[in-house]
């Protein structure tokens, strides 16, 4: 098959563009960089294609011609010390209107793409304590439950077209990049802890599963709609750090009052740190998906076993 990845040179663009490839896909990764300093691949089987977001239509839709998949993954990080109303912008107009555009480029293709696979988050759901939610739930009304829900709202125009998949992400689990590196810090310094009460939820997922859930939605006609991507089995914030202390064979006893969190990073440490969801996968599950890490020690142990 012939799949685009816009985004596709990232944390999750990455493994997934190289899996892709190894599997046998022709992957071309939409970025705002120079295309032609890609990183290594399998030989012939990534490329890259430079893209403006919000450039014309046309350009965009030649190059989705005779694309099969499309996969978003575009979208400035969240993660920054203290949002300013500048970086809520970016982050909701990285993703909104690029997802428009993209969707608009597969309708004008001459050869149409037959599926979308969007991402999401979790934070679709908002801060909801300890009740366990499926794809059915509700949405959140915070910042984050908002740009979700529009920027899944943009991929459904698509689906008049093709298949649309909206990947509901949680926090992903690797050792080279996204949360779980700055999250490891504080127990390597041995001062790690919960994090405010610690009862708030975290839904997180192996980075090797989400990239095998996403490549799973491809091949499976069913998948539609929203599908979360996180572990069965979430865990309270004091149980993360105690099992993340444990993997790293460090004590987790020193919580991060709420206090200094909130002032260290303003909404953020609301956003993404003090409050949590409960999500679970139902939709994948339902569907056969079976995930390599169910639990959450053995993923740690895996990511940070001594070599
Ligand atoms: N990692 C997680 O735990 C997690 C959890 C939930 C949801 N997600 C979502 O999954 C997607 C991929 O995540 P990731 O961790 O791989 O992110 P990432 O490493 O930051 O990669 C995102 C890509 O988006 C492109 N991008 C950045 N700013 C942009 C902008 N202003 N306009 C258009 N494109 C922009 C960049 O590609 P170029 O510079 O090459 O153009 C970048 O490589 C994101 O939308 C993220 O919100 C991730």
């Amino acid at each position: 098959m012939r799949i685009a990845i816009a985004g596709g040179r990232g944390f999750l663009g990455t493994p997934l563009s190289q899996v892709l490839a190894a599997d046998g896909h022709t992957v071309t990764v939409l970025t705002r960089r120079d295309a032609s300093a890609a990183p290594a691949s399998p030989p012939g089987r990534i490329s890259s294609a430079r893209w403006q977001p919000d450039g014309p239509i046309d350009a965009l839709a030649s190059v989705l011609d005779g694309v099969d998949v499309v996969i978003n993954l575009a979208g400035e990080s969240i993660a920054a010390r203290h949002w300013s109303a500048a970086h809520k912008s970016r982050i909701r107009d990285s993703r909104v209107p690029t997802t428009r555009s993209l969707v608009a480029g597969m309708k004008m293709a001459a050869s149409r793409p037959a599926v979308l696979i969007n991402a999401s988050a979790v934070g679709y759901y908002g801060w909801r304590g300890d009740e366990i939610l499926d794809e059915t739930a509700r949405a959140g009304t915070d910042f984050l439950a908002t740009v979700c829900q529009e920027w899944e709202q943009a991929a459904m125009d698509a689906a008049d077209v093709a298949r649309v998949v909206l990947i509901r992400t949680g926090l992903v689990l690797a050792r080279d990049g996204g949360a779980l590196v700055e999250m490891v810090r504080p127990f390597r310094m041995w001062v790690g802890g919960p994090l405010g009460s610690g009862h708030q939820y975290m839904s997180w997922i192996h980075r090797v599963d989400w990239v095998d859930l996403v490549r799973w939605t491809i091949r499976t006609p069913a998948a539609t709609g929203p599908i979360n991507a996180t572990a069965p089995n979430p865990v309270t914030n004091a149980e993360f750090s105690g099992e993340l202390a444990h993997a790293l064979r460090r004590p987790s006893w020193l919580p991060a009052p709420a206090f200094a969190l909130r002032l260290a990073l303003g909404e953020l440490a609301d956003a993404l740190l003090l409050s949590g969801q409960r999500v679970v996968p139902a939709r994948a599950t339902a569907l056969g998906f079976r995930f390599a890490y169910p639990d959450l020690e053995p993923a740690l142990a895996a990511l940070f076993q001594r070599h």
